[in-house]
């Protein structure tokens, strides 16, 4: 395990890059206390994660990987699908010796993860957090954007393509009053390679529908909304949350597809909440 120390204080937060299962896992560890496993969308990587996991830090283990091809992980050559991308966390949780049951925390792509997550190590999971995710397959028009994603990333450069799509991820209050956290989501849009953004658009036109399995969940989860998210609408997480044994629903204001970037404090006083609630 090579250590990239990387301290921004209480109680610590490191990078390192451990092995999994033959490829190096970037991953940010921080604080002390019942695990979290964050899982990132698409297509950022987990700095997107970074201010959640310095307020969560004080209660929790924060554990933050970057996925095959994303952030500062390789890019990948080959394809992969969002089951490979659970069994890489679950794999990842037991280099770092993290036996015990962890809360698995995904956004959007992350959260088809983290259902995947769910579904294949149940005895793992003590909570699940969902955030801006659905639990249903693509629409026609959705599946058609997806091949036409990974065909105009492929023959254009991933900036172009990734940067068009800034202004639907945000709520208008971000983009008008959050600069900093734009110029992150900017930075994490032009760094992410065209092939990944191709094999990740694949890896989600093929993933599992999950609509008839969360009813059969038995498993504490906190389903989380934006207010202002074009692309997860509220009644989508709504009609998620309801369909989930238990499931609770936090609706956060002023936020659009990226809650934890846009909100951080609201997004992790609600993950806080419902952990020590639960
Ligand atoms: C994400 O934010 O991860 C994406 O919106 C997921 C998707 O394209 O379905």
């Amino acid at each position: 395990m090579s250590v990239n120390r990387n301290v921004h204080g209480w109680p610590f937060f490191d990078s390192i890059n451990v092995r999994v299962n033959g490829r190096m896992m970037p991953v940010t560890i921080a604080g002390a206390g019942s695990p979290i496993l964050f899982i990132h969308g698409f297509p950022l990587d987990r700095r997107m994660w970074d201010a959640v996991v310095s307020l969560l830090a004080q209660s929790f283990l924060c554990v933050a990987p970057d996925l095959r091809g994303f952030g500062k992980s390789r890019e990948e050559r080959f394809s992969f699908s969002i089951a490979d991308l659970a069994i890489d966390c679950r794999a990842l949780l037991r280099v770092l010796q993290i036996n015990q049951p962890v809360a698995v925390c995904g956004l959007s792509m992350g959260g088809y993860i983290a259902m995947e997550f769910v579904d294949r190590f149940t005895p793992d999971v003590v909570a699940v957090v969902l955030a801006n995710t659905k639990a249903e397959l693509d629409t026609e028009a959705a599946r058609n954007a997806r091949f036409a994603s990974a065909n105009g990333a492929l023959r254009t450069g991933s900036p172009s393509v990734t940067l068009s799509m800034r202004e639907r991820l945000v709520a208008p209050e971000t983009l008008s009053n959050r600069p900093g956290t734009m110029t992150q989501l900017d930075t994490m849009l032009t760094e992410t390679p065209a092939s990944t953004i191709a094999w990740a658009q694949l890896a989600m036109l093929a993933r599992v529908d999950f609509t008839s399995k969360i009813s059969n969940w038995n498993v504490p989860a906190l389903c989380v909304a934006g207010n202002r998210d074009v692309i997860v609408p509220t009644d989508t997480m709504s009609r998620m949350s309801n369909a989930i044994p238990g499931g609770k629903l936090d609706v956060i204001s002023d936020a659009g597809h990226l809650t934890p970037m846009e909100q951080p404090e609201a997004f992790a006083n609600a993950v806080r909440e419902f952990l020590f609630a639960r």
